[in-house]
């Protein structure tokens, strides 16, 4: 038998703004400047992009402020969390250990990309031309040696973060990390909107097509949603964990998901515009913004291309960093709180595993992209499988849980530390937990994959 799982000698966040920055650290990733430019580029734009708004609004919030509850109801992780409310749904919490494995199996490969162009930066590596801007990223992604070297090298990184603790690494690097990546977006925008022939990529990102909104790509924005959200494996359940009895848990259900949401449109209003008015293909997915952004920046000449261009790669990295660590930090704190290891014994043996999960990720860009699962080389497949399955299974059962299972009264005294904050639309998110939420994701998952 396990020992009975204690909150006691738990660290904590330092202060308020010290876990918005780190929860929207957590969110705001490869998720939004990666992930959902391309997506959007190859689901069809505007239709992609509204059901990922719609998802955003009404299960974003929901389900992010039950992931608090939850979190720091019990001021435990999520398996551990889980099995103190209610023995029955320990499963979710291991699913979700099981989903922060599998991304981490491949993010850290993409982030091994971005260090890599830091360098590529400094070298000049870039043109507007797309044919050149291919072959840097092809050669690049299918190599053999390089890749695996950068995803060490960004491994690595977390590792030394995620070994130090909550307070001391991750709530302190986040603080730096977030502002400076706004504002650089913001100036990348304004690059990018005034190039010839923007327009019609601004057009492409936000008029709807709706022919275009099939099951696959609903499934798609939905599991956008919960990746950029870091929602649905209990990550944010970790998080909120670390989190005092003081902090007003709705206020950070809104801002996370704005702060996250903005980041993502911002760089959609960068790539799309540029990739269009480049004439580069829109539907190339995952080389996208590593094609596209250092071709905005060889517009820009070569001295002033090149500072934006080692600036952009190093918040896109450490962006992506603030993401990951809590990723590790979802199977980590499971190992200490669950298993009883010591946190470095933990960080070392799950990023041992990862790494060889990575190795294989990244040759099947290249070497190994002959082996496919269900169609999808590894890359693709471990994406797909966490993102659209493990999660959103994961989004309904957390909610089904905080809807019907954990106590109504329980539940609004967590939501308004025990009656001292106001949230007027109680009813309303309950009514989103115990049944909208869940019908929404279970229809879309099952029309995704093609039952329905
Ligand atoms: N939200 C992160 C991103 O957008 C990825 C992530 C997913 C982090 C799930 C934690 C949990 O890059």
């Amino acid at each position: 038998m396990q020992e009975q799982p204690t909150t006691q000698g738990r660290d904590q966040f330092q202060s308020k703004l010290g876990f918005i920055f780190a929860a929207a650290g957590s969110a705001v990733g490869l998720g939004n400047i990666w992930r959902f430019p391309y997506l959007a580029g190859k689901n069809g734009g505007g239709a992609f992009v509204l059901f990922y708004l719609i998802c955003v609004i009404v299960i974003g919030f929901g389900l992010m402020l039950a992931e608090f509850v939850i979190g720091r109801n019990t001021q435990l992780s999520s398996v551990d969390a889980f099995k103190k409310l209610d023995k029955r749904f320990t499963f979710v919490g291991a699913m979700g250990v099981l989903a922060a494995f599998v991304i981490m199996g491949y993010y850290p490969v993409v982030g091994g990309w971005s260090v890599a162009y830091v360098f590529k930066s400094i070298l000049g590596q870039f043109s507007t031309d797309s044919a050149v801007m291919g072959e840097v990223f092809g050669a690049l992604a299918t190599g053999i040696s390089q890749p695996i070297l950068w995803t060490a090298v960004y491994l690595i990184a977390n590792i030394v973060i995620v070994a130090k603790g909550i307070s001391g690494g991750i709530e302190k690097a986040s603080l730096v990390m977030m502002p400076t990546l706004f504002v650089l977006l913001v100036i990348l925008v304004i690059r990018s909107l005034t190039l010839p022939n923007a327009i019609e990529g601004l057009k492409y990102l936000f008029v709807p097509d709706f022919s275009k909104l099939t099951g696959d790509v609903m499934l798609a924005a939905l599991g956008q949603a919960f990746f950029s959200l870091s929602l649905g494996m209990g990550c944010m359940i970790t998080y909120s964990s670390y989190l005092s009895k003081k902090e007003n848990l709705v206020q950070n259900a809104i801002v996370v998901p704005t702060m996250d949401t903005s980041v993502a449109l911002l760089s959609g209003m960068v790539i799309i515009p540029a990739t269009v008015s480049f004439g580069f293909d829109l539907g190339q997915g995952p080389g996208l913004v590593f094609v596209t952004v250092p071709a905005i920046f060889a517009t820009m000449g070569p001295v002033l291309g090149r500072i934006f261009g080692i600036i952009f790669f190093l918040l896109l990295t450490l962006a992506a960093l603030s993401s990951s660590l809590s990723l590790l930090e979802v199977v980590v704190s499971y190992l200490i709180d669950n298993r009883g290891w010591e946190r470095k014994k933990a960080v070392a043996g799950s990023s041992i595993v990862l790494f060889i999960i990575c190795i294989a990720a990244s040759l099947s860009m290249g070497a190994w992209s002959g082996f496919t699962i269900m169609g999808m080389n590894i890359f693709d497949f471990l994406d797909w499988f966490a993102n659209n399955l493990l999660l959103p299974i994961g989004g309904i059962f957390i909610t089904l849980y905080v809807g019907w299972f954990m106590g109504k009264d329980k539940v609004k005294a967590e939501v308004t530390n025990d009656g001292t904050v106001k949230f007027a639309i109680f009813e309303v998110w309950m009514f989103l937990c115990r049944i909208v939420i869940p019908a929404i994701i279970a229809v879309v998952l099952l029309s995704g994959i093609g039952i329905i």
